[in-house]
């Protein structure tokens, strides 16, 4: 069974071939309405089952798109409304929808929630955000990089912030596809210790995006974190935000990366995201791209 639960559970030659295959295909229906069916429909006759047990716009939209410009269709369920939120097993779920669809993508809490269900599902499994990573989001970010600058082999990408889920997959991408990490952020949000080796840390935000091909930020309250814990995240990373001072110091033709949804002028100026290094949008887009080549590994199409 071929799921895509982490980017380091998948080899570095498949992640390539995802790569490209999204670049070809963004190519391929390039100025077409959105709704235009793919030349080839690798989804004809499949169903894909999208679980949400938080909100989405970006993976909820795209999913949904992709699935049908590949000529399959799709079943968008919320987490509470499924007897999965009133006590029915993972594991009973996983082998009930198995019956039903051909591909099932699922945003949770706890990472054990992905990786039972893709321990007894028999279709593919996708993971769409777990409280420790995002990997579709990085596959878009890597596609909408090599989109803007050429191979991401050898750059060096700066994250500055929160060591969070989003993080944890550039992390894991970082080893994949041989860029160069620099983590700038306050010691109490480092990133979690099983990712130590695959970064650098610098403290100070200025320091660390000297000679940055891509600085990258997120929230600095993920949808995992406690409310309360609001007040003193702002205060821990009021020193890391992205502002045009803090892009100056980075690479002249450097990118600025944000995965969305932003609080605008908390972690990143309005003046960075709608500047000249932005891609953010690129980024929301490339969702789409991406993720149709990850179905289409998934299930061997
Ligand atoms: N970036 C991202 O995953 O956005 P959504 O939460 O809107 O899906
Ligand atoms: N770190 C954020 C990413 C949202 C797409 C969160 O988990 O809420």
């Amino acid at each position: 069974m071929t799921h895509f639960l982490d980017i380091h559970k998948t080899s570095a030659a498949d992640l390539r071939k995802i790569i490209d295959q999204a670049g070809a295909m963004k190519t391929a229906r390039k100025g077409q309405p959105k709704a235009t069916p793919d030349a080839d429909q690798p989804l004809k006759n499949h169903m894909v089952a999208l679980i949400f047990e938080k909100p989405s716009t970006r993976t909820r939209v795209s999913f949904d798109v992709g699935v049908r410009q590949m000529g399959g269709q799709t079943m968008v369920l919320s987490g509470t409304d499924m007897q999965l939120g009133h006590g029915e097993t993972i594991a009973d779920t996983a082998r009930v929808l198995s019956r039903y669809v051909d591909l099932i993508m699922i945003r949770t809490f706890e990472e054990q929630t992905l990786l039972e269900m893709a321990e007894y599902a028999d279709v593919p499994v996708i993971n769409g955000l777990t409280d420790r990573t995002h990997p579709c989001q990085i596959m878009a970010d890597i596609l909408t990089f090599e989109e803007h600058r050429g191979p991401i082999k050898g750059r060096k990408v700066v994250w500055s912030g929160d060591g969070n889920n989003v993080f944890a997959s550039f992390a894991h991408a970082a080893k994949q596809f041989e860029f160069d990490l620099v983590f700038s952020g306050p010691p109490p949000l480092d990133p979690e210790p099983a990712l130590d080796g695959l970064y650098t840390t610098e403290r100070d935000p200025n320091k660390a995006v000297e000679g940055a091909d891509l600085v990258v930020t997120d929230t600095w309250v993920s949808m995992h974190d406690p409310q309360s814990a609001r007040e003193r995240r702002h205060n821990q990373l009021r020193g890391y935000q992205v502002n045009e001072a803090l892009m100056a110091k980075a690479k002249p033709d450097s990118l600025f990366m944000h995965c969305l949804p932003a609080h605008r002028d908390d972690e990143a100026t309005s003046a960075v995201m709608d500047g000249p290094h932005s891609v953010i949008f690129d980024e929301a887009e490339n969702r789409l791209h991406a993720q149709k080549a990850i179905m289409r590994h998934c299930l061997g199409l």
